[in-house]
């Protein structure tokens, strides 16, 4: 027997080598190398203290090995054993040719420790197809948090996303060490929670689209579109999540962010008619009525079921964004503000309050965004979401809330991660590298506020998901990760470090086992450059190099240095599993013209955003009111311009918002007959490979309405022949 181990041993060494525990992300706060391996066999058992259960299980999921419960003779076993003397999320993991023993006093700790075994195996356990015997080289692990709240916030109201879906992005969260999951489950667009005392919520609600009361967007614009969670489905996800130390913080966004309760109950709105001349007829009014006690009846059975649903102590009630107007020109909420003697700004603590008060009355406490507590008139056992900017997180933390600080600018992972790439830029434009970067010392943030400050979320708005969604890539990894590997790092110390360091424990480990983990996270792209007639592009990671060239289908693989007196037509990205960088290519690869333009349209201009602001190609023009069947936009070249592709958008730079919902495009070449070209999608039209000089391009909608107030008229796209 002595002598089989002997030879497994010897087989193990030579054909798989040791496992260690090199480039844990996030990075252990202390981890020492010890002599000697510990070899796990299919004889090798899990063995746990009574109370660690289902954290064996957990473990087993990626290690199907036995499951014992501890006793003295666990020797040669992976060990787990609680150990009330370390903190709550704390653990030890030692692994010598004995054992490997991990030690927590909750299943919090012991699952951390699980997820730092986890990433010391070889990559094909995120498989589930980890072959044994492995070796895991001797050493000492002593960890723990920075923060108790390392947390995500996921929108699944713009973007529906399913059961499945979200358990897998949980279960990877759950490799980062990340232990919160907000789920923004309301917002204008539907309502993914169904709610027994109101199941219209979902029946109607939870759908957009032309059967719905909620108008078609983003992505969408001809069918329904939606989904929603069941009471069932949704109590399986949290226990799914509590087994990975996950706590679920649901979500309903009030008193703002309403439009789907107000269309499937346009009662709860304020009580005057508006104008709806712009907007054709629908309705974008979607704010509460503070005033009116059937509203809070309601709020209290939809809080009830969700308190019942969910066993975290916060309830996440919003509070951004909302649009006071609303309430101004109520008469009721005036009566209500006169009664009280409070202006509007205040009517907003006012209904903050109330719910404050409803959800302590279920045994829990209102979570909120930095909005609804910047009076500081809120309840401090309320816990405060920090979003705006850095100094709203500051100033909540030194007003004594707990805070969350997730400032757009660092932590918003729908921003682009740089110019070209899809996502928003309200916020700003970062990759990974400014998201390590955060630094509360850097930021002033003082000792007293420290110690509110409870930790730190990323968050993903999906207004962009669903239109990305056919892309080549997975969006919503290519948005979150690595982005999400610096947030744990950051998380988990308190402070990211050096991103050069942080970046080879990536390269060197981390990739390949989000690889492994089947995360298509986003490459930093190659690096390119051009002299002595050849084009060279290099990555300083394990991908490989591909290209294109414009005017050419197909990828081809990069072997070498290109030679070619056309640089600008090549573009290069890299690849690794489904991992994917952006495009890279030499200055000019991009480059667009500017014709000179006139714009002119079937519906009035803004006053404030006129035409002329597009034909200057730098700011946002507007229609004055939502398109109706038959309306156009055309545009007109002072001369015809020679290009190899046209593009006419509708809708925000960044979204397909504010747009043309159906349409197609023509173009003309003497600016007196038009030619029909294609169909508009998402609002916009593209023209390839002209047959001549382009003297007009005109769009004309085929479908009225869009339940917004306007149209975005953006400023052609003009690609030069390369
Ligand atoms: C938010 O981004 N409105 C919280
Ligand atoms: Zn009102």
């Amino acid at each position: 027997m002595k002598r089989l181990v002997g030879i497994l041993i010897f087989f193990a060494v030579f054909q798989i080598g040791i496992a260690d525990g090199n480039n844990i992300v996030p990075t252990p706060q202390k981890i020492e190398k010890r002599n000697g391996a510990f070899t796990i066999l299919t004889t090798t058992k899990i063995t746990h203290y009574p109370e660690l259960r289902s954290s064996a299980e957990y473990l087993a999921e990626y290690l199907p090995l036995e499951i014992r419960e501890y006793n003295e003779n666990s020797n040669g076993n992976i060990v787990l054993v609680v150990n009330k003397k370390l903190a709550d999320e704390e653990y030890h993991l030692t692994v010598d040719s004995q054992a490997i023993k991990i030690e927590g006093s909750t299943p919090a700790g012991v699952h951390n420790a699980i997820e730092s075994l986890l990433q010391m195996l070889p990559d094909a356990v995120y498989r589930h197809q980890l072959s044994f015997p492995t070796m895991v080289a001797g050493c000492h692990v002593e960890d723990k948090p920075r923060f108790a709240y390392r947390g995500f916030m996921l929108d699944v109201s713009r973007t529906w996303v399913t059961v499945d879906e979200l358990k897998i992005f949980i279960a990877n969260m759950a490799h980062h060490k990340l232990n919160k999951l907000h789920l923004h489950l309301t917002d204008d667009e539907g309502w993914r929670i169904e709610i027994k005392s109101h199941p219209e919520l979902t029946e109607k609600g939870a759908f957009r689209g032309k059967d719905y009361p909620v108008a078609a967007r983003y992505g969408k614009l001809q069918d329904n579109y939606g989904g929603y969670y069941t009471q069932e489905q949704m109590r399986d996800v949290v226990a799914y999540a509590a087994a990975r130390n996950i706590e679920i913080i649901p979500e309903i966004d009030l008193p703002g962010h309403s439009t789907t309760l107000a269309h499937v109950h346009p009662e709860i709105l304020c009580n005057y008619t508006p104008g709806l001349t712009s907007s054709v007829g629908y309705d974008t009014r979607n704010v509460v009525c503070a005033a009116k006690e059937d509203n809070y009846r309601m709020l209290n059975d939809i809080l009830l079921e969700i308190a019942d649903i969910f066993p975290s102590k916060y309830i996440h009630i919003g509070g951004d964004e909302v649009s006071t107007s609303q309430w101004s020109k109520c008469p009721d909420c005036k009566a209500l503000m006169a009664k009280l003697g409070i202006d509007v700004s205040q009517l907003q603590d006012y209904f903050m309050a109330r719910v404050a008060a409803m959800l302590e009355g279920m045994g829990k406490q209102v979570a909120v965004w930095n909005e609804a507590a910047a009076s500081a008139k809120l309840t401090r056992k309320a816990m405060v979401y920090g979003w705006e900017n850095v100094e709203a997180c500051r100033k909540a933390a030194a007003a004594g809330y707990p805070t969350v600080v997730m400032p757009g600018v660092y932590f918003y992972f729908d921003m682009q991660q740089s110019s070209r790439e899809p996502g928003h830029n309200w916020a700003a434009i970062f990759d990974a590298r400014k998201v390590l970067s955060f630094d509360m010392a850097a930021h002033g943030f003082t000792e007293q506020e420290m110690t509110h400050v409870q930790g730190v979320q990323a968050s993903f708005f999906s207004e962009l998901y669903l239109p990305n969604r056919e892309a080549e890539y997975d969006y919503l990894y290519y948005q979150t990760y690595p982005r999400i590997c610096a947030l744990c790092e950051l998380a988990w110390r308190g402070n990211g470090g050096e991103w050069s360091q942080f970046y080879s424990r990536l390269v060197n480990s981390h990739y390949n086992r989000m690889v492994a983990m089947g995360i298509d996270f986003r490459l930093f792209p190659p690096t390119v450059s051009f002299a002595d007639g050849k084009l060279t592009a290099k990555v300083n990671d394990r991908s490989s190099i591909y290209y294109k060239i414009v005017g050419q289908q197909g990828e081809y693989r990069y072997e070498g240095p290109i030679s070619t007196d056309t640089p600008q037509r090549y573009s290069f990205f890299s690849r690794m599993g489904g991992a994917v960088s952006p495009e890279q290519g030499v200055q000019g690869r991009w480059r667009m013209l500017q014709p000179n333009v006139k714009i002119t349209s079937s519906i009035a201009e803004s006053e404030k955003y006129p035409y002329k602001n597009a034909e200057g190609y730098g700011r946002i023009a507007h229609t004055s009111k939502a398109a109706s069947e038959g309306d156009w936009v055309m545009y007109t070249f002072e001369k015809p311009v020679t290009c190899r592709r046209l593009e006419i958008a509708t809708g925000n730079l960044t979204l397909p918002r504010f747009v043309f919902d159906a349409g197609y495009m023509e173009v003309s070449y003497d600016g007196t007959n038009f030619k029909r070209v294609c169909d508009l999608e998402q609002g916009a039209g593209v023209i390839e490979n002209p047959a001549k000089p382009i003297k007009a391009v005109r769009i004309t909608c085929t479908q009225t309405g869009n339940g917004d107030n306007y149209v975005t008229v953006q400023p052609p796209k003009v690609y030069p022949k390369l």
